[in-house]
């Protein structure tokens, strides 16, 4: 179920603060909002903002390196969760990377996330290999997932 007032738009100053805390509240090593402030500075990171009725409600977003596009951060606020955000925030950063000629995505994922990765898998993005210890708090593997 996709809210009809769902907004995907281009990430702006406004966000960071927003973003930050949905990040603390979902994360053990949460991105603060110095580290959203920037993104804004890099024309290279494509990010992202879902708004519902006027609210943030998460972003996602890529750094851009030699057409390679390595999906950085993917989060959706809780009460948000399971109405198809996720899936059309990436479907748009997708979209995006392709047109700015983009040829393959990348992300890493605990190995334990069953929703984001049955999100990935849906968009085409395939397991490639597994990087034993790569998380911490708590320590766990993640799965290095690729959409060429
Ligand atoms: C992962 C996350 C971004 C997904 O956001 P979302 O807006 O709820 O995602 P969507 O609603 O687009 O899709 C969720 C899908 O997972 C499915 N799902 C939910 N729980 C699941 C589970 N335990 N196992 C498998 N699939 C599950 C849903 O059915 C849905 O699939 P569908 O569209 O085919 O029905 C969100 O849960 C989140 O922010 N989690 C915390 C941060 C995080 O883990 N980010 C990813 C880091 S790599």
């Amino acid at each position: 179920m996709m809210s009809d007032k769902l907004i995907i738009r281009k990430l702006t100053e406004e966000d960071v603060e927003p973003l930050s805390a949905i990040e603390s509240a979902s994360f053990s090593m949460p991105w603060s909002a110095e580290d959203f402030a920037a993104l804004l500075t890099r024309d290279y990171c494509v990010y992202y903002v879902a708004e519902v009725d006027g609210e943030v409600a998460g972003c996602c977003g890529m750094t851009n390196i030699c057409n390679e596009g390595n999906i950085d951060n993917v989060v959706v606020a809780e009460k948000f969760r399971g109405q198809g955000i996720a899936t059309a925030l990436l479907e748009r950063l997708l979209e995006e990377g392709d047109s700015l000629g983009v040829t393959a995505y990348t992300l890493e994922v605990r190995v334990s996330n069953a929703s984001a990765i049955h999100v990935y898998e849906k968009l085409g993005f395939v397991s490639e290999g597994i990087r034993p210890n790569f998380y911490e708090k708590p320590t766990e593997d993640a799965n290095i997932m690729w959409k060429r």
